[in-house]
Parts: C-alpha cells; sequence; structure tokens
C-alpha cells in the first residue's frame, strides 16, 4: 500500500516519506472554497494558497501587492474546504524581509487566524534568520528557490533562473542550506531540469517543482492555468487539462442570448 493512499490526512511527515518511498507529491493553488472542494476532492496532496492570488485573483500584473489580510482571507476559505491535503499559504512580500521578528508574527498570523498547515516563502540565505525564528515556533516552513516572483522587479524577467555556473552553484548552497535548518519541503521554479535532479537527489526534503523538470519529488501549477481558465500565460512548462475558460465563455453567451430571447427562464423553471 502507498504513503499517500494510507494517509487520511496529508501532514509534512506525509510528504517525507512519499519522498523516501519514491511516491510523487502532486500540488495545486487554490484560493477559494469551492476550487479547493473539488481540488481535494481529486486527491490532491498539498494545497498551495499562492500568493499567485494576486494575479487571478485580483488582477494585479505582480505579486507584490498582495496583503497578509487577503491571504488570510484566501487561506481560511481553502483550509475550510481542505479534508485531506496539507494546506500551505504563501508568506506574501514585505511580511518577512524585513526582520525575524516581523516573519515569525506574519506566520503566526496565518497560522492562528486561517487554520493553515504550513507557510512558504522565497528565498535563500538572505531570509535564513526569518526562517528559523519561524521553525522555532513549531510552523512548518516550505522553500521557494530559483524563479521566486516577488522579486521580479530584481531579475527583471520570467525566463530561466539559474543557467549560468555562479547563480546554480547558490542555488545548490541555499537548497542545503534550507534543507539542513529544517525546512519541510522546496519549491523549485523555473531552473533547469538537471539541477533541479541534482539539488533533488542531494536534500532529504522532497523538492516541488514548477518548470524545473521531472525528476524533482513532485509538481505544482497555478489552478487556474492548468485548467484553461486564465489563457494569457502560456510558458513552455504548463500543460493545460482543460479548456474551462472557453466554457465557461461559450455557457455565459448562451445565457445572455436565452435571457434576451426570453427563452429562460421557461415553463419548468418557474413556479
Ligand atoms: O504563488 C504561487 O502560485 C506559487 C507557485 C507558482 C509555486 O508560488
Amino acid at each position: 500500500m502507498s504513503v499517500h493512499k494510507e494517509a487520511k490526512r496529508i501532514t509534512t511527515q506525509v510528504v517525507h516519506e512519499m519522498k523516501q518511498s519514491g511516491e510523487k507529491i502532486a500540488m495545486l493553488t487554490a484560493y477559494d472554497y469551492t476550487m479547493a472542494t473539488v481540488v481535494d476532492q481529486a486527491g490532491v496532496d498539498i494545497i498551495l494558497v499562492g500568493d499567485s492570488a494576486s494575479n487571478v485573483m485580483a488582477g494585479h500584473e505582480t505579486t507584490l501587492p498582495i496583503t497578509l489580510d487577503q491571504m488570510i482571507y484566501h487561506a481560511q476559505a481553502v483550509v475550510r474546504a481542505a479534508k485531506r491535503a496539507l494546506v500551505v499559504v504563501d508568506l506574501p512580500f514585505g511580511t518577512y524581509q524585513g526582520n525575524s521578528k516581523e516573519a515569525l508574527n506574519s506566520a503566526i498570523r496565518i497560522m492562528k487566524e486561517s487554520g493553515a498547515h504550513a507557510v512558504k516563502l522565497e528565498g535563500g540565505r538572505e531570509v535564513k534568520e526569518s526562517i528559523e525564528r519561524i521553525l522555532s515556533a513549531g510552523i512548518p516552513v516550505m522553500g521557494h528557490l530559483g524563479l521566486t516572483p516577488q522579486s521580479i522587479y530584481k531579475f527583471g524577467t520570467y525566463t530561466v533562473r539559474a543557467k549560468e555556473e555562479e547563480e546554480a552553484q547558490r542555488l545548490k548552497e541555499d537548497a542545503q542550506m534550507l534543507n539542513d535548518i529544517g525546512c519541510f519541503s522546496i519549491v523549485f521554479e523555473k531552473i533547469p531540469a538537471k539541477l533541479a535532479a541534482e539539488v533533488t537527489a542531494a536534500v532529504d526534503c522532497p523538492t516541488i517543482g514548477i518548470g524545473a523538470g521531472a525528476e524533482c519529488d513532485g509538481q505544482v501549477l497555478v489552478l487556474h492555468d492548468m485548467l484553461g481558465i486564465t489563457q494569457a500565460f502560456s510558458p513552455r512548462f504548463l500543460r493545460r487539462y482543460g479548456d474551462l475558460g472557453d466554457q465557461m465563455f461559450s455557457a455565459i453567451r448562451q445565457y445572455v442570448s436565452d435571457v434576451r430571447a426570453v427563452d429562460f427562464p421557461n415553463e419548468s423553471e418557474q413556479y
């Protein structure tokens, strides 16, 4: 029997055991109760309340504007839905980089006010102290290396990271450090598959890739992208599992047309 099939509830311990037994971890984002219910029931192991909510839910160009209060609102809805999945919540930009006390306070607010199970934050050595302080309070932390969207103005572009030796070496050191201080998992975003495979083999904690190849211990995608609800964004790593955007558009067009033609409601749809 596999580890994830036996588990009634996915915990950080379960994902660790999944890595040890070679079972891949499926992670997706969700930001609201209804979608999170479907994601949870479909067997996703980890639901990420990502700060991509800033783009997907609020229509911002970057992840920078979303606030801690807004992340907590989304997290509360997802936690209500998740009966099996581990719920991880992004610490938004500006709530953990300043100092470790602020980082701890932000993480505590997320855990206390939403009931989530873990937090995720972006970066390596520059946020080490913040991560240690959060971990010392008993809050599980997921790291995030490679393309870290909260630093988009530093990078200037959303292209693949760590292609050059110097940045790849820094990423390897940061991943080892995140593993050693006790992060329960690390996301690798948009880095060469070979590099992700090498680091995945070197660290004990599970790695979750998005545009980081098949050798990561798990994969994550943004829900609205993989369902085809959002259509403008189509990087090479994104596989679309549906075209819900088109289906929703057709359904709504049909509704508008039926209302205008007085075809809705019909006799059996009224009292
Ligand atoms: O916010 C998010 O959706 C993320 C994933 C892309 C990993 O951080």
